[in-house]
């Protein structure tokens, strides 16, 4: 056997190997799949760095509306008010029934802020194999862009504050989503 052969043959056996492991270890059912059971460190950071990675990537060419203005950012608090708080907080808010059994943990908004070419992407199409979901399937662009303009308003908000744009906010169209009227 010439060496080039002997050695793509050990290439292609050890590749051969791996992969037969691969398809073993998943049917074994031998991985913990629970949601309460952590990833090991370097899985978790692998996941995360894929994370940030794919959605710069994603967010990198879109074009950021003028959020300034107050209606979108009021339109957002009622959408965020809907929608969101029982994952990402409201001000003062410290937790809720739903966050300690999510894994990865969402973010709260009411203290991280957002580049909003990436919030948008990640409002519209969502996270794979997390509770956050892609909202574009039942909210368009304008409505989507309403939640980042809330979202860069968001923390630092007082409770008060927050109480009274919810408030302010205009009717949800959205929610003529209910087709068992
Ligand atoms: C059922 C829980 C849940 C709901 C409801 C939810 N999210 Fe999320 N969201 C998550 C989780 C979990 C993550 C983090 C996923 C990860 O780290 O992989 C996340 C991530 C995000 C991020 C990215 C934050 C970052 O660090 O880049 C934004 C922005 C966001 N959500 C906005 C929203 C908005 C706006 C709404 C409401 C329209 C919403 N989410 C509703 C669970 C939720």
């Amino acid at each position: 056997m010439k060496p080039i052969t002997l050695v793509l043959s050990t290439v292609l056996g050890v590749a051969v190997v791996a992969a037969c492991g691969t398809v073993a270890f998943i049917y074994s059912g031998a991985y913990d799949i629970g949601a309460d059971a952590p990833h090991s460190r370097p899985v978790y950071a692998a996941l995360e760095t894929l994370r940030q990675r794919s959605i710069r990537a994603r967010a990198s060419d879109i074009t950021v509306p003028d959020l300034s203005d107050p209606q979108l950012v009021l339109k957002g608090a009622g959408q965020y008010a809907a929608m969101c708080t029982a994952c990402h907080l409201t001000p003062g808010q410290k937790d809720s029934e739903i966050r300690p059994g999510l894994y990865p943990q969402p973010p709260n908004l009411t203290q991280a802020r957002i580049d909003p070419a990436q919030a948008f992407w990640t409002i519209k199409h969502g996270i794979k194999m997390s509770a956050m979901p892609a909202w574009g399937g039942s909210h368009d662009d304008m409505t989507i862009w309403s939640m980042v303009a809330f979202l860069q308003k968001l923390p630092g908000l007082s409770p008060e504050a927050y109480k009274a744009m919810v408030a302010a906010a205009p009717p949800d169209d959205d929610m003529d989503m209910d087709h068992a009227k």
